[in-house]
């Protein structure tokens, strides 16, 4: 090996020996370290079908709700809202999309689910930017949509 080395300037020596180094590396992690499966491309596929499959259907977002709902969708789009989706307050079975009047999606029913988001001690993540209220003391003998459009909750300042 020395005497190999003394035909190569020193730099070139070195960089030759990094360079079997790392693939030696390579070969290491492909061959012993990366588990089978990983490697099996049928595997792969199989398992990413299989859990596509598994996945409960559901509506994608609110696209598939603007299709019929266009005029909520619009008038959300320009809202304090239009980050929240239809589902995040509307729980929408697939098979509205076909029988839309007979089944129906669920609708808030307490002032506590807009609470969830505007109360003061509030930990949804998209609470986040949500002015607070206190429930308690904020027209605490109506709901929240006797006041404010739930699509549209605009506050005039
Ligand atoms: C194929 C058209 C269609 C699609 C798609 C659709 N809807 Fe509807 N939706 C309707 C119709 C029609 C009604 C009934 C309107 C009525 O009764 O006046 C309705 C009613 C509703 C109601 C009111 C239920 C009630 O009890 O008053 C809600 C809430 C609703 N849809 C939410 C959604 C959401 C959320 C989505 C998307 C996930 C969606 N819809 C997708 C057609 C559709
Ligand atoms: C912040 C929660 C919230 C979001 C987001 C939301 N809704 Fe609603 N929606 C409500 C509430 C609350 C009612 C019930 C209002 C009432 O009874 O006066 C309602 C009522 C409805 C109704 C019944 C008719 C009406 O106008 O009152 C439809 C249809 C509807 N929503 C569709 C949608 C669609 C489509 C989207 C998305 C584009 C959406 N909603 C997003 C809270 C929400
Ligand atoms: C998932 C969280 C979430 C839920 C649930 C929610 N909101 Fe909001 N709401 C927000 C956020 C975030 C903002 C502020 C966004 C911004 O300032 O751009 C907001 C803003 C508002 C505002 C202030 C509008 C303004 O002009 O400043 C009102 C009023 C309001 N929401 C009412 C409601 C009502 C009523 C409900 C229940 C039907 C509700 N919200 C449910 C997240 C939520
Ligand atoms: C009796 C009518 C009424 C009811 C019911 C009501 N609000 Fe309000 N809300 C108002 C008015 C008026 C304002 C604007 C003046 C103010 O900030 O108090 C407001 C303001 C707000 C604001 C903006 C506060 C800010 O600092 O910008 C939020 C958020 C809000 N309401 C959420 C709610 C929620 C959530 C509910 C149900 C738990 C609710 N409101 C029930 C009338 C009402």
């Amino acid at each position: 090996m020395g005497k190999l080395f003394e035909k190569f300037p020193d730099p070139l020596a070195r960089l030759i020996v990094v360079v079997l180094a790392m693939v030696a590396l390579g070969a290491f992690a492909y061959f012993v370290l990366i588990p089978k499966p990983v490697k099996d491309i049928d595997l792969q596929w199989a398992d990413a079908i299989k859990r596509e499959k598994a996945r409960p259907v559901k509506y994608a977002g609110f696209h598939v709700c603007e299709e019929c709902h266009g005029e909520i969708a619009r008038m959300k789009a320009v809202s304090h809202h239009v980050q929240l989706e239809c589902t995040t307050c509307h729980q929408a079975p697939q098979q509205h999309k076909i029988s839309p009047r007979a089944v129906k999606p669920s609708k808030p029913q307490t002032r506590e689910f807009c609470g969830k988001c505007h109360g003061k001690d509030s930990k949804d993540k998209l609470a986040k930017n949500a002015p607070k209220i206190d429930l308690a003391g904020h027209g605490e003998k109506y709901v929240c949509w006797q006041c404010h459009y739930p699509h549209s909750p605009e506050v005039e300042q």
